[in-house]
């Protein structure tokens, strides 16, 4: 494990985020424009599902520095995010991206019970989108009531913490229920995944497998594959069942061989037309992370396949994409939302990226905890 090129990023990330912290004390940020960061810059405002990224490297940060201004902020969103607790409606299964990475980082922390009950509640949420008849956690709002996407295996480690935090099984098996569903009908047999399967509600029968933000149905999402990838390595660490880490591993040796087809470069879709060239830099930060979960489930002689992998991941992204200037919000570069999708959200920094390579720099140095 290169520690001596980790040691020099965690030195830059310092630096970068503590002018990021000063400039962004009252910002839920997402994407810098011109720079700089905005507020809360989605339509879908204190609902968007990458609220927590923010507090997330915040947390990461004081857990490695014990720097005051990184916990002061990440609480102070922590307590903004509540109107979103309250407010319900506007949630989706995302909840574990938000509150994993605020109230449950903190209580992990600190042993805020104000924060504890926020997971709880949040776990609630999650646990509520459960559809018994079809086994599977329904993604989104408004008509679609069948809809499952491979992000929604992040959100599973809300569910095994709070199973374990108030010893009761009903969370941790609608986690395992949902993963299962989830290889029946996201993963395909060569180790990639679809983003979406709409599913009957009442039979959980597999309709239709929309292109989502890859490029078409049938391609290859990358960040999709790095969602899939994690989402089985955590709920292995969290459940024991062998079948999820094999799952993340059949995962792993597809999105390596794919990642390095490109020279370590992340394509945004694996099975995309050759031109234009686009990049999405948060499906190699994502897919590091993954690697480096699977490595602390692997012997001895496996290791060096993962942790290399993740290292070219995150030493490519940060050669090309990075940005270490002070004076401008933003680290890694080139991460794109959609293949899709609109400009100003394509090959730009995005605040997930920047929180995965944190998580994966701290990870190698030891400094990190798990927020999953
Ligand atoms: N969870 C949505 C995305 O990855 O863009």
């Amino acid at each position: 494990m290169d520690k001596t090129w980790a040691q020099e990023i965690f030195e830059k990330l310092k630096i970068k985020l503590m002018a990021e912290c000063e400039r962004n004390k009252n910002s839920i940020p997402y994407i810098p424009e011109n720079g700089r960061y905005k507020d809360l810059e989605k339509p879908e405002g204190i609902f968007w599902w990458t609220n927590g990224f923010w507090p997330g490297m915040l947390w990461q940060m004081y857990n490695a520095t014990k720097e005051e201004l990184f916990r002061k902020t990440a609480e102070n969103i922590e307590v903004r995010l509540d109107s979103a607790l309250e407010s319900y409606e506007g949630l989706h299964h995302d909840v574990g991206f938000m509150w994993l990475h605020t109230s449950t980082a903190n209580y992990r922390l600190t042993g805020n019970k104000d924060s504890r009950r926020r997971s709880l509640h949040a776990a609630n949420l999650l646990a509520g989108r459960y559809n018994p008849a079809g086994k599977f956690i329904r993604a989104w709002n408004k008509d679609r009531t069948g809809w499952i996407i491979i992000d929604c295996m992040m959100n599973l480690p809300l569910l095994y913490w709070a199973s374990k935090e108030i010893d009761d099984p009903r969370y941790r098996v609608i986690g395992m229920e949902h993963a299962y569903t989830s290889i029946n009908h996201l993963l395909r047999a060569d180790g990639s995944c679809n983003h979406i399967a709409v599913l009957s509600p009442l039979t959980g029968e597999c309709q239709e497998t929309p292109a989502g933000q890859g490029f078409a149905s049938g391609s290859s999402w990358s960040r999709g594959q790095g969602w899939a990838m994690y989402g089985f390595a955590l709920s292995y660490r969290h459940t024991g069942d062998h079948k999820f880490l094999d799952v993340a591993k059949r995962i792993a040796h597809y999105v390596i061989g794919n990642f390095a087809q490109n020279d370590w470069l992340p394509l945004v879709d694996f099975r995309s037309p050759a031109e234009p060239v686009k990049y999405d830099s948060t499906a190699a930060m994502i897919s590091a992370c993954g690697l480096l979960e699977i490595t602390s489930h692997v012997g001895e002689y496996e290791k060096n396949l993962y942790t290399n992998a993740a290292l070219k991941l995150l030493s490519t992204a940060e050669k090309n994409f990075a940005d270490w200037n002070i004076e401008t919000d933003g680290i890694i570069g080139k991460g794109t939302a959609a293949y899709h999708g609109k400009p100003h959200e394509t090959q730009v920094p995005i605040i997930y990226g920047d929180y995965f390579f944190t998580e994966a720099i701290l990870r190698i140095l030891e400094k990190d905890f798990l927020i999953w």
